[in-house]
This record gives C-alpha cells, structure tokens and sequence, in this order.
C-alpha cells in the first residue's frame, strides 16, 4: 500500500473515538519496531521524521526505508516532518515524498504564524499532501531548542477558530500541559482537559494533535540508572490521562522519549550482561523488540488504534 495523507485516517479516527501514534523515527532498528508493532496490532500508523532525525539518518535513506516498510505491510502509513521550522524544510519534505508536514511557526506572533502555516497549506495542498501546525507553546527540548516551562504558554482557545480558518490547516498541536523530553512535570502530573473541551466545541470535527506525550515510564529509567546514570525519576504524562485524550478531538498523540528509553535501557541491560559484547546485531536487536512491544503497548493499551485500518 503506498503512503496515505493524514486527513482520512483522522476522519475515522475523530468518529470512532481513538487516536493514532505519531512515532519518531531515526534510525533502522526503530523503524522496523514501530512497523512491525503497527502491522501485528492492524493499526495505522504515522512516522515522524524531526529535522535532527533528517540530519543524522540523512533524509534519502529514511524515505528508501520507509518504501522498504510499505512494502512489506498493509497498513496505511503517514510519513510526516516532525516540527517543520519554515516554508523550506516543509517543501523540501512535500517534494521529497513525505505525505504530511508539521509547520511549527508556535514561536512567532499569532499573525506571522497565520502567515507562514498558511503558505504551507497552500504549497502542500496543491501536492496532496496533509499539514499539522502549532498554536501555544509547549516546554522541554527538541532539537537544540530548550523551551523554559515559564516561557511555555497554553493554547488560547480564542485564536483556535480564527487560526483553523485562515490557515486551512488539517490539524492543529495544541498545549495543554505536556512537553517534550523525559523531564515533564515537578508536582503533580495534570493536563487541561477543560481547555480542550472547550477548543473542540470551537472546531467540531476539527483533529487536535498531542505532542510532548510520553509516559517516561520509571521502570525503564531505573534500568537505565541502574547502570549508572542520573536519570531523574521525572514524570510523564500518565497513561490513563492519555487513553482519556483519545477518545476526545485528540487524533494523534506523539511519543518520541519513551522509545529512547526503551532502547537505551536495553541497550546498557545487554551491556552490563556483558561488557565484552561488540556486535550490534547483539544489542540492537533487543533493543528493537523492546521498541515494538513499547509501540503494541501504546497501539492497544493507550491510543485504542487496534484493528482500526
Ligand atoms: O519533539 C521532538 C521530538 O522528540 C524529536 O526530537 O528533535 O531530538 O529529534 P529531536
Ligand atoms: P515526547 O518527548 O514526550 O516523546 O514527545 C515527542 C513529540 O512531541 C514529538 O513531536
Ligand atoms: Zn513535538
């Protein structure tokens, strides 16, 4: 099956009550776990490719080894850029065979980020081609972008409609409490689900996207501490508050740390096993199957995406 758009699989996934996983994907190992984990479970899937991600695994390989998954699944998969900084990463995507884009201009002021989602619309529309923006802005670190929580602001549910309208945008990211990385929450774990009722009564049927969303699960940050390591035991956004997100507006929820976690605590578990080990057959592969039952876990346990193709 080739790669889909997104609008479709929202659609369904906006009636029926689920969401789909935006899973990030850098290398190999992590895409075939999250393929696998997808094809098993029968549950569509959206791979995302941030800008570091096109940097270290160089964007040609990634869109070849995407092709190699398509080939030997069949269900619908979206390849989409991971927080688009402009207009030109995006195009470089839509033209380069990605089938959805993130144009994440959250930083800019709300018109210069009307503006630029806008021109992304209408370059990626005219190509087929699904895009996701930001309004609000989230705490924590992605790329070599670290976002203060005071410098974080959640969405304003009075510029959503007039933000949807403008741009023509197919869904929207919106900030509710989450963040990026493994360090989400001091106290207490809470996300405003008040604010997102209230943004969904604002765009009835309009696809609400969740970035920031792993659950830093502790068990597998203390198998990293384990061996040395001063992983914090911060917390993620937990599980069940997810599952509630899912079956609202929310359409699709991304989850990048948890399988960096997964991976690097088996990793160093093989390595303190034994030291001597220096096949990377050895350790990368149990760290892909730690990464594809982490993915089952989160299709069918949290997102409800399970037999939704
Ligand atoms: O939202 C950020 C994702 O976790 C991607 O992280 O920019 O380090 O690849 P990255
Ligand atoms: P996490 O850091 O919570 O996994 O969030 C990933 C993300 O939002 C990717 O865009
Ligand atoms: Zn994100």
């Amino acid at each position: 099956m080739p790669l889909v758009g997104s609008q479709e699989l929202f659609k369904k996934a906006y009636a029926e009550g689920y969401a789909i996983g935006g899973f990030n994907v850098n290398n190999m190992e992590i895409l075939q776990a999250i393929v696998d984990a997808a094809q098993e479970t029968r549950s569509p899937l959206i791979l995302q490719v941030s800008a570091g991600a096109r940097k270290y695994a160089r964007h040609e390989y990634l869109v070849k080894l995407v092709e190699a998954a398509l080939q030997t699944t069949d269900v619908p998969i979206v390849l989409h850029l991971d927080h688009g900084e402009d207009f030109e990463i995006c195009k470089i995507c839509v033209d380069g065979g990605f089938t959805s884009v993130m144009i994440d201009a959250s930083s800019r002021p709300f018109a210069g980020n009307i503006a630029e989602t806008k021109k992304v619309v209408e370059y990626a529309h005219a190509k087929g081609v699904s895009v996701e923006a930001e309004l609000g802005t989230l705490a924590g670190v992605e790329d070599d972008v670290n976002v203060s929580a005071e410098d974080a602001s959640y969405t304003n549910p009075d510029q959503v409609k007039e933000f949807v309208e403008k741009t023509g945008v197919d869904s929207l990211a919106i900030a509710i409490g989450t963040s990026h990385g493994a360090y989400k929450f001091k106290g207490e774990a809470k996300l405003d689900f008040g604010r997102l009722e209230k943004i969904s009564k604002l765009v009835p049927g309009f696809p609400i996207v969740l970035h920031g969303s792993s659950s830093v699960p502790q068990d597998l940050v203390a198998q990293c501490n384990k061996f040395g390591g001063d992983l914090p035991g911060a917390k993620g956004v937990p599980e069940d508050m997810l599952r509630r997100a899912a079956t609202s507006a929310v359409c699709k929820i991304n989850i990048d740390t948890d399988l960096r976690l997964a991976m690097t605590a088996t990793i160093r578990k093989v390595f303190s096993e034994k030291p001597s080990e220096f096949d990377p057959r050895k350790y990368l592969g149990p760290a892909r199957s730690a990464i594809k039952e982490l993915v089952k876990h989160k299709i069918v346990d949290v997102l409800g995406s399970n037999n939704k193709m």
